[in-house]
């Protein structure tokens, strides 16, 4: 982190990048494989905000072509989230020290009118076993902890709700059954769930990139509260992300 170079920073919607273009200012748009680019600078670095759309299918590729168009030295995943951790509430931010793939899984064998139980339900990741016989655990990303401290020294400026470390599951299935969601957090340690953190973390790591990934409370089913306001929790998110982003620069 000691180059001036590109930094990427990625959101699924509009409300989740529109405080980001809003103070670049003047930027460039692009389009390749048809997904957005905004090219521009925030605090003199040069910036990439890319809109990756909402998924993995598009975030694995919108996250591909950034790093062949615009070889960003850092990708930044970041917007909103459903709580699972009953100590987050909306607007409360959460760094993904820890990303993991919750959308892969083999069922069990159940016949005919027996129902489904997604309980029971085995991570591909631990479909097969290894040389010793053992089944792997789920991989698990990791956000730089680099620039994890830079989050956390930057956590001050937030004041919509408090900064916390955890983990982020990424699947293409909004959960909202109680059950599920419990299971989701006893089993994989989830502090909240959202569509992209783990396709875009994954492609960042197969090519070597550092990656942060942080994400903010829009709705949770786990707390006695009714919101779901991905429009403000968007731009709350974004705001905050440009905060970050200065820090980063200050810090290269
Ligand atoms: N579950 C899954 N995705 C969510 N998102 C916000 N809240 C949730 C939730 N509870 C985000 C996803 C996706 C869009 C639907 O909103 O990351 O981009």
């Amino acid at each position: 982190m000691n180059q001036l170079t590109t930094i990427a920073i990625q959101g699924a919607m509009d409300c989740e990048i529109s405080a980001l273009l809003k103070e670049m200012g003047e930027y460039k748009e692009e389009k390749h494989g048809g997904f957005f680019y905004y090219i521009g600078e925030i605090g003199e670095l040069p910036v990439v905000v890319s809109k990756t759309d909402i998924g993995f299918v598009t975030a694995a590729a919108s996250t591909t072509l950034l790093i062949e168009k615009y070889q960003p030295s850092i990708i930044i995943n970041q917007g909103t989230a459903g709580g699972h951790d009953p100590k987050l509430f909306v607007y409360d931010l959460i760094i993904g020290n820890e990303v993991i793939n919750i959308n892969g899984f083999r069922t069990g064998i159940l016949e005919q009118g027996q129902g489904s139980d997604p309980t029971t339900w085995v991570h591909l990741d631990s479909l097969f076993p290894d040389e010793n016989g053992v089944h792997p655990a789920p991989e698990v990303l990791t956000s730089d902890p680099k620039l994890v401290e830079i989050v956390l020294a930057t956590a001050s400026t937030y004041t919509y709700g408090k900064v916390v470390e955890g983990t982020i599951g990424s699947a293409e299935v909004w959960n909202r059954e109680m059950d599920r969601i419990h299971w989701l957090r006893d089993t994989f340690n989830t502090s909240a769930e959202e569509m992209e953190a783990y396709p875009a973390g994954k492609i960042a790591k197969l090519n070597n990139i550092p990656y942060l990934s942080f994400r903010i409370i829009s709705n949770s089913e786990v707390i006695d509260d009714d919101t779901e306001d991905l429009e403000t929790a968007g731009i709350y998110c974004a705001e905050f992300a440009v905060e970050v982003v200065k820090a980063i620069g200050r810090n290269l």
